[in-house]
């Protein structure tokens, strides 16, 4: 199976870091605070945290009293970021691919990821990887890029607009076409996997969750108005799904 490692390409790796550590970005203003919200207690909890990327999340988690925290990444770059910038006791880092999961010799109360498995190609066989990696009654919480996002095939724009520019609306095409999309994104030949809405749930289902919640990207109306380029879009499509899933 395909494990892409784009986040250790130069190009890609100093232009994502430098728009994550920009304080306006989509993960800080959009991802973050619906994720946050969506968590159980994680006092004393064990997280495993998947694509922890920077680790960013990892440090959060562990700073709301989890127990311990895993962070796995296949980046290199990213894992080695992590360890300096976003290190503590209960934290530990590993490289790994989410495809490789089901040889982690442990349990967890928490499962969490963050706009990670956009790139795994078996979304069904990941959910069962984690159903096993949780205790019982544990949680899987996670967001992924929006099924209507990432129908995008790059044939046509992402929005009709104005003669100005201004967004008329968002354009939907292939949607029903899942599989591989490659994109421009940060650098060219930038590559996601789609599957659609059903697909999404009926995997998650399937692999035996209950789903307590699903949330879709909201922006607060004051940073629509501060920064229309960036979160304009959000009025016309979600960029970004949640789910919190229960082990059943
Ligand atoms: C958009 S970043 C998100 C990072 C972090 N979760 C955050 O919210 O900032 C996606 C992360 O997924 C990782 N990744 C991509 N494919 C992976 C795979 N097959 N196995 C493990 N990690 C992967 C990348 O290396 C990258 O760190």
């Amino acid at each position: 199976m395909a494990k892409q490692n784009i986040y250790d390409n130069d190009a890609f790796y100093n232009n994502f870091k430098s728009i994550r550590s920009n304080k306006i970005n989509f993960n800080d203003v959009i991802e973050t605070p619906i994720i946050t919200a969506m968590l159980p207690d994680l006092s004393g909890k064990r997280i495993l945290d998947l694509g922890c990327g920077m680790g960013q999340h990892a440090m959060q988690y562990a700073k709301c009293g989890a127990e311990s925290v895993l962070g796995i990444d296949i980046s290199d770059k990213m894992l080695a970021y992590a360890k300096v910038n976003n290190s503590a006791e209960n934290i530990s880092y590993r490289k790994m691919a989410f495809e490789d999961i089901a040889h982690i010799d442990e349990k967890f109360d928490v499962v969490t990821s963050s706009l990670a498995f956009d790139y795994v190609e078996n979304f069904g066989l990941l959910m069962k990887n984690i159903h096993s990696l949780l205790k019982e009654d544990g949680a899987c919480v996670f967001s992924m890029s929006h099924p209507i996002s990432t129908a995008y095939d790059g044939v046509y724009d992402r929005y009709t607009r104005t003669e100005t520019g201004e967004r008329l609306y968002a354009n939907l095409h292939n949607y029903g076409i899942e599989g591989i999309r490659h994109i421009k994104w940060v650098v060219d030949g930038y590559e996601l996997y789609h599957r659609t809405f059903a697909t999404l749930v009926n995997d998650i289902v399937s692999a035996g969750f209950v789903i307590e919640e699903c949330q879709e990207s909201r922006v607060p109306q004051d940073m629509i108005r501060k920064y229309p380029e960036q979160f304009g879009g959000v009025v016309h499509h979600p960029d970004f799904i949640f789910f919190r899933c229960r082990k059943a």
